[in-house]
């Protein structure tokens, strides 16, 4: 397989780690490269559930190498619960996952300043996951995070997590907020630092390696395009460039060795936190939410739901350069009657053929819609494009070329087997 990376193309959860497992079969490394344990993968192997939050999804397939590339930001003691977790579950981990030393560090105080935040912004709150992510990016930006190397280095950790703690304590005691033991916090980090000392390596120089091997490796896109942190709604975003560029300085690979890069989307749209969300409809919600989907997979709560933003998929195609695109969950869409497809905006007489960067302006956008009749029978066991309902390939088709990307996968349902190859 070409070196691909793979994109989420909206806000999230569009099934990348489905789409990722599918994809690993042909792969020989796939890599991590942004993002945290705000991310949430879920892929189906029979009747067994894995979620994936900072562990590459390829880590279910036998025989593939993973790694955490240097864009990711690693909570130690969260990692350290997944791979137990993993271990529980049966999957090898061992020679088969290398993390970056460069990689930084999401610590306790990146968590409590991340709730913080959220309380003191009240309804103006981003509905972050509170996972630490912005408050941890922030630090490496600011030159004051702390990276996998130095919690393997024992007196070097200890240096810089005693000075780190005290400036954060006093941060944490203007928002009221208790301080943090620097004693309680070292033990439990060095304690999961020595768990991951085996995995922590050069990863850039072993993905180098792997290049010239010709081995194929496939970037795990977290989080989507309009959660990142450039390109999408901003402030409602995440703090990581969740766009194929960041799948480049996440890794160390450069751009001229990446072959493809694949969109995935889901036939209608979700998001999870606040910010604008142009196409939302209750009642698909509740369709979805009534079938028990569109609940998150990090922290449970139920995701917005809308119609397929062809407006916001064109943008994410031009900025990711999404050469094929992948659409899951079609299968959500069974029981409708007629299925609508965001083909422009509209604010009064001007119309918006691309998101508008003002996101003030962006929430007054009504979308127009282009409507469909639904095919009204399950697809889940379709695994043929010639099977699908005609007007389900309709609307597919059109979905595609509104985005203007080559459709590549359509998915059916949550595992292996429900994927349509086009
Ligand atoms: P990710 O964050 O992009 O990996 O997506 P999530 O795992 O957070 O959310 C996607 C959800 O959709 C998960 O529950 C998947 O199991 C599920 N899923 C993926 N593709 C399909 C599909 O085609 N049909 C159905 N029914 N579920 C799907
Ligand atoms: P995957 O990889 C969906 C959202 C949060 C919030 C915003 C900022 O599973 O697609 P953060 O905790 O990152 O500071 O929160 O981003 N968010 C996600 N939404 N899927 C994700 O990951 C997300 N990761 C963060 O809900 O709106
Ligand atoms: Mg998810």
């Amino acid at each position: 397989m070409a070196n691909t990376i793979l994109v989420g193309a909206q806000w999230g959860d569009e099934g990348k780690g489905k789409i990722i497992d599918v994809l690993t079969e042909e792969a020989d490394i796939v890599v991590r490269t942004q993002g945290g344990n705000n991310a949430g993968h879920t892929v189906w192997l029979g009747s067994k559930k894995y979620v994936l939050h900072l562990v590459p999804s390829g880590i279910l397939r036998p025989g593939k190498k993973c790694v955490i590339g240097n864009g990711v930001v690693i909570d130690p003691i969260g990692l350290v619960e997944e791979i137990e977790g993993l271990i529980r579950l049966g999957v090898k981990m061992g020679d088969n996952l290398f993390i970056s030393e460069t990689a930084h560090l999401v610590l306790p105080y990146h968590r409590l300043l991340d709730e913080q935040r959220e309380t003191l912004k009240g309804k103006n709150k981003i509905g972050t996951t509170k996972r630490g992510i912005g408050p941890a990016y922030g630090d490496k930006a600011a030159r004051t995070g702390l990276r996998m190397i130095d919690l393997v280095n024992p007196p070097r950790f200890a240096a810089l997590l005693k000075t780190r703690i005290a400036e954060n304590n006093s941060i944490l005691k203007a928002f009221g907020a208790k301080p943090l033991s620097f004693q309680k916090v070292h033990s439990a980090y060095r304690a999961a630092g020595d768990r991951l000392q085996p995995f922590v390596t050069n990863t850039v120089v072993l993905l180098h390696e792997a290049n010239e091997k010709k081995a194929s490796i496939l970037f795990e896109g977290a989080q989507g395009t309009f959660l990142d942190i450039d390109h999408g709604t901003y402030p409602f975003v995440t703090s990581s460039n969740t766009t194929a560029g960041g799948a480049c300085t996440g890794s160390g690979v450069p751009p001229h060795r990446v072959d493809r890069v694949v969109g995935v989307v889901k036939a209608y749209t979700t998001r999870v936190g606040e910010g604008p969300l142009p196409t939302e409809n209750a009642e698909i919600a509740d369709l979805l939410h009534g079938m028990g989907r569109e609940f998150g997979a990090t922290t449970g709560r139920p995701r917005r739901c809308g119609w397929f933003d062809a407006v916001a998929t064109r943008q994410a195609a031009m900025v990711n350069g999404i050469d094929e695109l992948a659409v899951t969950n079609l299968d959500g869409l069974d029981t409708l009657d007629s299925i609508k497809l965001c083909v422009g905006y509209r604010v009064g007489r001007t119309r918006y053929a691309y998101i508008p960067n003002d996101v003030e302006l962006l929430a007054q956008c009504q979308p127009v819609y282009e409507e469909f009749p639904g095919w009204k029978t399950p697809v889940s066991a379709v695994r043929q494009w010639k099977e699908l309902p005609l007007k389900a390939r309709t609307y597919l088709k059109a979905l595609a070329d509104r985005t203007g990307a080559r459709l590549a996968i359509v998915s059916v349902g949550p595992s292996r087997e429900q994927t349509v190859f086009l």
